[in-house]
């Protein structure tokens, strides 16, 4: 690798960063699908909202709430900050967290300690993150455990993100051999694997194909929330002639689940919702189509960066009591009683 890759790779995390928090980086005139899904609330309900119990496992570590924050970032010093803010939020509401791709760090020693966050919340549920591109270049294994390693993960997610890469100037153009390589580093690498989009969603097909590995857990990444064509759009002269249409190509987060929720009957991989779940109601309709987790990382980035932590708590407690409120209505008192009475709920409308 040159001197260079490095810093290249910092400086575009933190231009994502700025470019999500002060741009319209949202798909336009497709939405995540879930108002599209009506399910009515009770008067009579059976249960206090105390009552509700959102607890789950992740990645065999108890969890209260079946809420990932997605990984963003790493590489760079507000990288840090912010890895370490999320960090501190997700150790408190005791839930799951992703870093942002490694591939910096591992390029570049120097940078391992922007994405270190054990040290802040030692028992979460923590995710590594390669892109598959890497490994069509190269990497296998040793990389995969030494983005493991690194930060004391308990998983890998490789992201899968064709579009984006494909208008990003400086992206990779070769997209091709993704499910080859899952296979073969599956083969030896002993730790989960989570294969995950960034926003386009999934197809039958692609749903079909990965469900096949058989890997820890498939995440969505519907479109509805944040819009990587967009954001490689901004930074990107050469493409400014890309049709609106083009750039807001994707399967809404509800039909990518319903793809995923379809080939993983009677698998043992978990289903992470993502792309654009805004709200606790929109939480609660992705689990009741399938999905045993969401995932979330827009959302979090304007929390954190509006009012930082404070901000972020807020969010999410909202974003919690929001999702209970939700389950008492609909007289459920956890998500094992919302998995059993799931087909029930959606068939009553
Ligand atoms: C600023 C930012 C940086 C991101 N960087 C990564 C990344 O490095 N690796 C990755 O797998 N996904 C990355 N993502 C994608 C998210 O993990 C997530 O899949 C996607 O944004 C959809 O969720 P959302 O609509 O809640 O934002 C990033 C998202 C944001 C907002």
């Amino acid at each position: 690798m040159k001197e260079t890759d490095s810093s290249v790779t910092s400086f575009r995390k933190d231009e994502h960063i700025l470019l999500c928090l002060e741009n319209d980086v949202q798909y336009s005139g497709i939405t995540n699908g879930f108002d599209d899904i009506e399910i009515e609330p009770s008067l009579l309900t059976q249960f206090s909202l105390e009552e509700i119990d959102l607890a789950t496992t992740f990645l065999s570590k108890e969890v209260k709430y079946p809420i990932i924050v997605s990984g963003m970032t790493g590489g760079s010093k507000n990288g840090r900050v912010f890895n370490e803010s999320v960090a501190r939020i997700c150790s408190e509401f005791k839930i799951g967290m992703g870093v942002g791709s490694q591939r910096a760090a591992l390029e570049d020693p120097k940078l391992v300690n922007t994405y270190e966050v054990r040290h802040i919340a030692p028992n979460i549920p923590l995710i590594a993150n390669l892109g598959i591109a890497q490994f069509i270049q190269g990497y296998n294994h040793v990389q995969a455990q030494k983005a493991i390693t690194m930060i004391g993960a308990d998983a890998l997610a490789i992201h899968i993100n064709p579009l984006q890469e494909f208008v990003q100037g400086e992206g990779d153009k070769d997209q091709t051999k993704a499910l080859e390589k899952i296979v073969a580093l599956k083969q030896e690498f002993e730790y989960p694997i989570i294969i995950k989009g960034v926003g386009t969603g999934l197809t039958k097909v692609d749903a079909k194909s990965l469900s096949q590995l058989e890997v820890y857990a498939l995440d969505v990444a519907g479109a509805g929330g944040t819009n990587w064509s967009r954001i490689e759009f901004y930074r990107n002269e050469d493409v400014k002639y890309l049709s609106d249409k083009f750039l807001n190509w994707g399967i809404s987060t509800k039909n990518s689940l319903m793809n995923v929720v379809d080939f993983s009957e009677g698998k043992e991989t978990k289903i992470i919702a993502s792309g654009g779940v805004w709200s606790g109601f929109d939480a609660v309709k992705a689990l009741l189509l399938g999905a045993d987790y969401v995932a979330l990382a827009l959302p979090i980035l304007r929390s954190i960066g509006k009012g930082g932590i404070d901000e972020c708590r807020k969010f999410l407690s909202t974003y919690i009591l929001e999702m209970k409120a939700v389950m008492a209505m609909l007289n459920v008192k956890n998500l094992e009683e919302l998995k059993k009475e799931r087909h029930k709920i959606l068939d009553n409308i």
